[in-house]
């Protein structure tokens, strides 16, 4: 039987040129599948059209903009999900559900191999190939750029001779990966990492140094779902759509950072995340008035794993499934509204109201009204303390 290979297609040189190269390569047939998971610009049609006339079989087109804003951003956002306190996962996240729509096209298809644009140094092989083996281990798995060593010039050079109808002409010097959640940049200048970014790396992102009136946005949650800016009700796509403008106008989200990835190497990253970065700041904040002390503190160390499982391509894992099932019990009672003022490159909460808080002005108070019984504290300190004070005593005693 001859290969069906299905193809995760963006619609750029490289994958274009995989079309007839896969299909030679194999003596087979390539169905290229393209996934929309808000990154802008083409649209999807003439990204179709492409695909079939660099002679692919088939051509599947996925509108996944509220999914990956439902099932992929929501979740990130109710784990506060920053790799390294920083990242907010936005590459790591699209993978799995590109991964889904390849299986699920392959299923459809009769596909027999998934092929990605990857190479051997980065996350992302990782995340298409672990996603992968958990959704249909049955499908062979070919990296043209890391197996057989695929380079630009190669690729322009492969375009040119066989007429493929695409445009070599515009070279970023960049690697650029977008999508809803943010955009990631890397490569040329940037792997200087003395060399600070110019402002033509952005494009999310306003120059936050420029002077300008703040906006001002009210957030409502219910259960960590993020569902109305300003009183409005939208999607979580449309919410997430909407903030990166009114964020990224006030250039919030600009991340400059060097980074571990799971093959081993360093390397630099800019970012720019204008409503992940407003989303999270905002999350955290209704957390911290919402949640129980306990319950907060613990799930600091599971957000942060739940980051680090992510970023190394485990979303389809047990760990990570488990976790999941804890972060959305920790969400019960996360509603209510957080009200942040945007400006400077800063989203900074402002204000904060909760059916759900925990936060009760007459304990807290030191006006009138307070309702706190001080007399209890004195015995409490004395107990809490016991333990330090024991071993301190036994310290000073056998000291020589
Ligand atoms: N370093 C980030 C990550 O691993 C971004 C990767 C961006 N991918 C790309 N092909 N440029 O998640």
């Amino acid at each position: 039987m001859s290969e069906r290979v299905v193809l995760a297609y963006s619609g750029g040189l490289d994958t274009s040129v995989a079309i007839p190269y896969l299909a030679e390569r194999t003596g087979g047939e390539v169905v290229a599948v393209a996934v929309d998971v808000g990154q802008g610009g083409e649209d999807l049609e003439a990204i179709r059209k492409r695909a079939l006339a660099c002679g692919a079989a088939e051509a599947v087109v996925v509108d996944a903009r509220e999914e990956f804003a439902a099932d992929f951003c929501v979740p990130a956002l109710q784990a506060n999900a920053l790799y390294m306190d920083r990242y907010p996962l936005l590459s790591a996240l699209s993978r799995p559900l590109i991964v889904k729509h390849l299986v699920a096209a392959a299923e459809r298809f009769g596909g027999t191999a998934v092929a990605h644009g990857c190479t051997g140094k980065g996350n992302d092989q990782v995340r298409f190939e672990a996603g992968l083996s958990a959704l249909n281990p049955g499908l062979k798995v070919i990296a043209p750029a890391r197996d057989f060593a695929w380079t630009r010039d190669k690729a322009i050079e492969y375009a040119e001779s066989r007429g493929l109808p695409i445009d070599v002409s515009s070279k970023s010097p960049y690697s650029i990966d977008q999508n809803l959640w943010g955009r990631a940049v890397e490569t040329g200048f940037l792997e200087d990492i003395w060399n600070g970014p110019v402002e033509d790396v952005y494009d999310y992102t306003a120059d936050p140094a420029v002077q300008r009136d703040p906006d001002e946005v009210v957030i409502t949650f219910r259960s960590g779902v993020p569902v109305a800016l300003d009183g409005r009700e939208l999607t979580p796509f449309q919410l997430i759509d909407e903030l990166n403008r009114r964020a990224g106008a006030q250039g919030v989200g600009r991340i400059d950072m060097v980074e571990d990835r799971l093959v081993g190497i360093k390397s630099r990253e800019v970012y720019e995340a204008p409503a992940a970065i407003a989303l999270i700041t905002a999350h955290m904040e209704l957390e911290n008035v919402t949640v129980e002390r306990d319950l907060a503190r613990f799930k600091r160390g599971v957000d942060q794993r739940w980051g680090e499982l992510v970023y190394d391509g485990l979303w389809f894992s047990p760990l990570k499934h488990a976790l999941d099932a804890f972060i959305a019990e920790s969400q019960k009672h996360v509603s209510g509204d957080i009200r942040m003022t945007l400006h400077g490159g800063r989203a900074v909460v402002t204000g904060r109201r909760s059916d759900s808080s925990l936060y009760s002005h007459s304990l807290a108070t030191y006006d009138t009204g307070d309702t706190f019984d001080q007399s209890l504290a004195r015995g409490f300190v004395e107990l809490f303390s016991l333990p330090s004070k024991m071993s301190a005593a036994r310290d000073r005693r056998t000291r020589d």
